[in-house]
């Protein structure tokens, strides 16, 4: 299958198709928050955007999106310039506009086990590339010494039965034999006039938002600083539940209470997420210079 491919304000972003819906939700974001000014991805006017972009994106996933074999999947309509411009008119200017709400499902989400890596040769040619085997050590079950994934849980069981990860989704990500689940999986190239960015993480829904911020932070500034990208604090939308979810510590109480003055419940998360892996080649002097995420392995996705 042919990656997706798209433009942000000069960039060129290249990235995965479905069976991934990450690549998706990455372009239908990117696209939508092209309609406003560029800003800054963590003040709270800007983080409002993003969060409804994400809310919008998440939302189609659980109704259009599933593996293209099986289903039909409106991916040229969804990632048009005209459909993405109608989503983003809604938007609007000043309030959240809520999921339908539903219980929360009881307990805490699965841990997960999820590599990303980030590859740039001496020739020029690129690697980002995620592997997931679902949870910590998959299924648990080693078959002639290799580690069954356990990724039947990214299926969607039942509308009202969310995954591991409170993921809601439908019959296009119903259960079928020989048919692939859809993943949040979202590996990405960045190309602009400063250079490229191979990236990705591990961190189920949160790598389509750790993705996005970090596409935000790069496109957004005149230099690459992969340590501010790498470093800044992350938060998080999925359409449901609704609510932003934000790291520990890293959004000061002003923050909070401006997002919760445009309708947002803010759900603190216990842990940080995320461990993301960028390198960069400057188009200034060739150089490629890696960056890992400062939060490290053992923090893993959650
Ligand atoms: O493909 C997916 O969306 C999930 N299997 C990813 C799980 C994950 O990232 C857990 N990570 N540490």
């Amino acid at each position: 299958r042919e990656p997706l491919r798209l433009r942000y304000r000069g960039a060129t972003v290249t990235t995965v198709p479905p069976p991934s819906a990450g690549g998706v939700a990455l372009a239908q974001a990117l696209g939508m928050l092209e309609r406003f000014e560029a800003g800054d991805s963590r003040a709270p006017q800007y983080a409002h955007l993003v969060v409804e972009a994400l809310r919008r994106a998440f939302e189609d996933r659980a109704r259009y999106l599933g593996d293209p074999d099986f289903v039909e999947v409106p991916l040229a309509r969804l990632t048009s310039a005209e459909y993405l411009a109608e989503r983003a008119r809604g938007i609007p200017a000043a309030a959240a506009r809520g999921a339908a709400q539903a219980p929360a499902p009881a307990g805490e989400a699965a841990r997960g086990n999820t590599t990303h890596f980030s590859i740039v040769d001496a020739e020029g040619n690129r690697v980002a590339a995620t592997l997931s085997l679902n949870h910590l050590f998959g299924s648990g079950i080693l078959a002639a010494g290799v580690l069954l994934n356990n990724e039947m849980d990214d299926f969607s069981l039942a509308p009202e039965h969310p995954d591991s990860y409170r993921l809601r989704g439908g019959a296009a990500n119903a259960v079928a034999p020989g048919k692939r689940p859809l993943s949040s999986m979202t590996p990405a190239f960045v190309e602009d006039g400063k250079g490229v960015l191979v990236l990705g993480a591990p961190g189920g829904p949160r790598i389509v938002s750790q993705v996005l911020l970090a596409v935000l932070d790069y496109v957004h500034a005149p230099v690459a600083d992969l340590e501010a990208i790498l470093g800044a604090p992350r938060y998080h939308h999925q359409w449901w539940p609704d609510r932003v979810e934000v790291e520990p510590e890293g959004f000061s109480a002003e923050w909070r209470s401006a997002l919760q003055a445009k309708g947002h419940r803010i759900e603190a998360a216990k842990r940080k997420w995320g461990n993301m892996q960028i390198v960069f080649e400057s188009k200034r002097d060739g150089r490629a210079v890696t960056a890992s995420d400062p939060r490290g392995a053992d923090v893993g996705w959650y």
